[in-house]
C-alpha cells in the first residue's frame, strides 16, 4: 500500500513535534521542517528537513524533497510564535517578521504545493491558528493579527481550491504546554521602551499567566491528536478545537463580540491595578 505523505512545519518543538511522531507512528511519510533541523525527532519515515518559513530557497527545498514521494496528501501550516508587548511599543521590524513567518510563510509554502495537490485532485492545507485568531487579549495585538489573518486566509483558500477536491482547515489551541508561552512572554520586556507607561499591565498580565499557565493547559500530544484529525477527517471541518470549552470562547468572541470586548477590558483593567 502507498504511504501517505504530510509537511509538517515548525517540527523541532512542541506541537510540531508532538505531530512529527504521530504521523510517523501511522505509517505516514513526515517531511518535518524547522530551523534547528537537530531538535526534529528521528524515527521510521521521518525526514528531518532544515526549513526556515520566512526564506523562498528553503521553502523551496522543503517542498522539492517531498515532491519525490508518490502524493503529497497534507501540508501542517504550523511553524509560529508570539511577540508580545503594547502596539505603542513593538517595532515594526519585530511586527513584519513575525507576519511573514505565521501567515505569508505558510501562505508561500501552500502555494508550492498546490499544483501537486490539484494534479492529483486531492490534498489537504491544516493550519496552525489559535483561539486567538477569533479573540484577542491585551499585548497580543500584533499576533492576534497574523492570527486571524491566517484564519480569513484559510476560508477564502478553501472556497477557491474545493473545486478540485481540495480543502483548506483551521486549527485552533487554546493553551498548550510548550515553547510558545516561554518565547511570547519572554518577548515583552525586549520589546518595551525602559520607563513603559504600561509596566502595571505587563506585571500583572504575566503575575495571572503564571498563576493560571501550565495545569490548565492541554499538552502537545493532545494537539497532535486534533491536527491528525483535521488530517484525515473524511468530512473535514472549517474548524477544529481541542476541547469544548475552547470551542465556547471561541464562539463568545464571535457571537458576541460586545460582551467579549467587555470582558477583555475588565481583566486588563484589574491586571494593570
Ligand atoms: N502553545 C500554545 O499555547 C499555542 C496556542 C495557540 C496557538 N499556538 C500556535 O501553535 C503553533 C505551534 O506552536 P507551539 O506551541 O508548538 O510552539 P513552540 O514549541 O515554540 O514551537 C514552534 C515551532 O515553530 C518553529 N518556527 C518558528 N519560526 C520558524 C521559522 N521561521 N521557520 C521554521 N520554523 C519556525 C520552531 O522551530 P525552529 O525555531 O527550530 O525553527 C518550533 O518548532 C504556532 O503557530 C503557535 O502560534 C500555540
Amino acid at each position: 500500500m502507498i504511504k501517505k505523505t504530510v509537511l509538517i512545519t515548525g517540527a523541532s518543538s512542541g506541537m510540531g513535534y508532538a505531530a512529527t511522531q504521530l504521523f510517523a507512528q501511522q505509517g505516514w511519510q513526515v517531511y518535518a521542517g524547522a530551523r534547528r533541523v537537530n531538535n526534529i525527532p528521528v524515527g521510521t519515515g521521518i525526514h528531518p528537513l532544515s526549513l526556515d518559513v520566512t526564506d523562498d530557497d528553503s521553502r523551496k527545498n522543503f517542498v522539492q524533497a517531498a515532491e519525490k514521494e508518490a502524493t503529497l496528501d497534507v501540508l501542517i501550516n504550523n511553524a509560529g510564535y508570539g511577540e508580545y508587548g503594547p502596539l505603542e511599543e513593538v517595532s515594526l521590524e519585530k511586527v513584519r517578521r513575525q507576519v511573514e513567518t505565521n501567515l505569508f510563510g505558510a501562505a508561500e509554502l501552500t502555494k508550492l504545493v498546490l499544483p501537486r495537490m490539484r494534479h492529483q485532485h486531492t490534498g489537504r492545507i491544516v493550519n496552525i491558528s489559535s483561539l486567538g485568531g477569533d479573540m484577542y487579549s491585551a499585548l497580543g495585538g500584533w499576533y492576534h493579527v497574523t492570527k486571524h489573518g491566517l484564519n480569513v486566509w484559510s476560508d477564502v483558500l478553501d472556497t477557491e481550491i474545493r473545486q478540485f477536491g481540495l480543502r483548506s482547515v483551521v486549527v485552533e489551541p487554546g493553551g498548550t504546554q510548550s515553547s510558545w508561552s516561554d518565547i511570547a512572554m519572554g518577548s515583552i520586556e525586549k520589546n518595551v521602551v525602559p520607563d513603559t507607561p504600561y509596566r502595571s499591565l505587563i506585571d500583572g498580565t504575566l503575575s495571572v499567566i503564571q498563576r493560571v499557565g501550565s495545569h490548565s493547559a492541554a499538552t502537545s500530544a493532545d494537539l497532535a491528536k486534533v491536527f491528525y484529525r483535521a488530517a484525515t477527517d473524511h468530512k473535514p471541518k472549517r474548524r477544529y478545537y481541542f476541547s469544548f470549552s475552547d470551542r465556547m470562547m471561541s464562539r463568545l468572541a464571535r457571537v458576541h463580540p460586545g460582551i467579549f470586548h467587555q470582558l477583555i477590558i475588565s481583566m486588563a483593567a484589574r491586571a494593570a491595578r
